[in-house]
């Protein structure tokens, strides 16, 4: 099968499209054919060697599929071959026209919904849902602040609020940026190229702060949003797409009285697939009612992967961007 496969650590200029075997599915697994995976920043992280983990080289790329069941293991259940799935690559391989994924883990997608938008709502719109639900625990009428508000995963932050009941100020880099956050249910927007971003948020929480701050970004924007963070905040640490780790003054926690909360959705599913099951089923009927639509930046051809890549390390991406093998 064709793939898009990382041989050595590096820029994703290095990547490659090329023939890999086809992945060995055992008894509790199932052979998906891959229809559509989606591109999370954490893709380029593991293709420089810069992720938390550093897979086995050479590496398929890729977290996120929605696709068909094309075999399943005598030990699975769950599913029959010709069923439409959406899941985690847990253990990365989603760039590639197949993939072996345990029996437990896939979600069952529903056929009026797109393979695009189902790749698309894995780990951007499910990690989002697990930050704002499970540890940020958001309650309806708080003030919900999103960095990096027009990517995959602070679009699906703007989404899954509103779904919540929060008002959500969402914090971008440019006019343009801002309007897209504006289209996908965000209340307000503030530029922080344009306004200092701590006294923005303070004014449009008329000086409280914000209650929730769902930052993917890091650097001096997670440090903005430490200052201005309301009592009894909760400051979620997503990401660091700036490239640069945040270092805390942990004096601010005590000052303000707010918590700073670690989110990894990979070890959330590992760990409580039980809850993240759950996660599903509401971001589900979320998606059928309309609250839910993950915003698909573009559609590109797996053989032109790494441009896909690009897309986001050069800035440019509004939404999700989708690969189809
Ligand atoms: N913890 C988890 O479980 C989890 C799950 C999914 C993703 N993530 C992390 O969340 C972050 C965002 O992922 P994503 O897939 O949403 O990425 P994305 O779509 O590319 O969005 C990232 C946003 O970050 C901002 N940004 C600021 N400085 C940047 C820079 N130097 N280069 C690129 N973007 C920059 C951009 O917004 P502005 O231009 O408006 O600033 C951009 O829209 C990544 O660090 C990723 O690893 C974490």
């Amino acid at each position: 099968m064709k793939a898009l496969v990382c041989n050595n650590f590096g820029d994703v200029n290095t990547l490659s499209y090329q023939e890999m075997p086809d992945p060995n599915a055992g008894s509790d697994d199932v052979l998906v054919q891959v229809r559509a995976a989606g591109v999370v920043f954490t893709d380029i992280l593991l293709a420089e060697g810069k992720y938390q983990t550093k897979p086995a080289l050479p590496f398929i790329l890729g977290t996120e599929i929605s696709g068909d069941v094309v075999a399943v293991g005598s030990n699975v259940t769950r599913f029959k071959p010709g069923d439409r799935v959406m899941s985690l690559a847990m253990n990365f391989g989603a760039f590639a026209e197949k993939i072996a994924l345990p029996g437990w883990l896939p979600t069952r997608l529903p056929p009026n919904i797109s393979y695009e938008s189902g790749a698309a709502m894995m780990s951007s719109t499910a990690t989002a849902q697990h930050a704002l639900r499970q540890r940020a625990d958001m309650q309806v009428g708080e003030t919900l602040v999103v960095t990096g508000a027009a990517g995959a995963t602070g679009s699906g932050a703007i989404q899954v609020g509103k779904a919540i009941g929060a008002r959500v100020i969402a914090v971008c880099s440019s006019d343009e940026k801002a309007a897209f956050a504006k289209s996908q249910g965000a209340d307000e927007t503030i530029n922080y190229t344009k306004e200092d971003l701590k006294k923005a948020i303070k004014e449009r929480t008329g000086g409280r702060g914000a209650d929730v701050v769902f930052d993917t970004v890091g650097g001096d924007v997670f440090g903005a949003c430490a200052r201005a963070m309301a009592t009894n905040g909760r400051l979620l640490v997503v990401g660091f797409a700036s490239g640069n780790l945040p270092i805390l003054p942990v004096n601010l926690t005590l000052v303000k009285v707010y918590s700073v909360i670690g989110v990894h959705w990979l070890t959330f599913v590992r760990q409580q697939p039980e809850l993240h099951a759950k996660n599903m089923e509401e971001l589900l009927v979320w998606v059928e009612q309309g609250i839910i639509n993950p915003a698909i930046d573009s559609v590109v051809p797996l053989s032109e992967g790494v441009a896909a890549l690009k897309r986001l390390s050069s800035r440019r991406a509004m939404g999700k961007v989708v690969i189809k093998p």
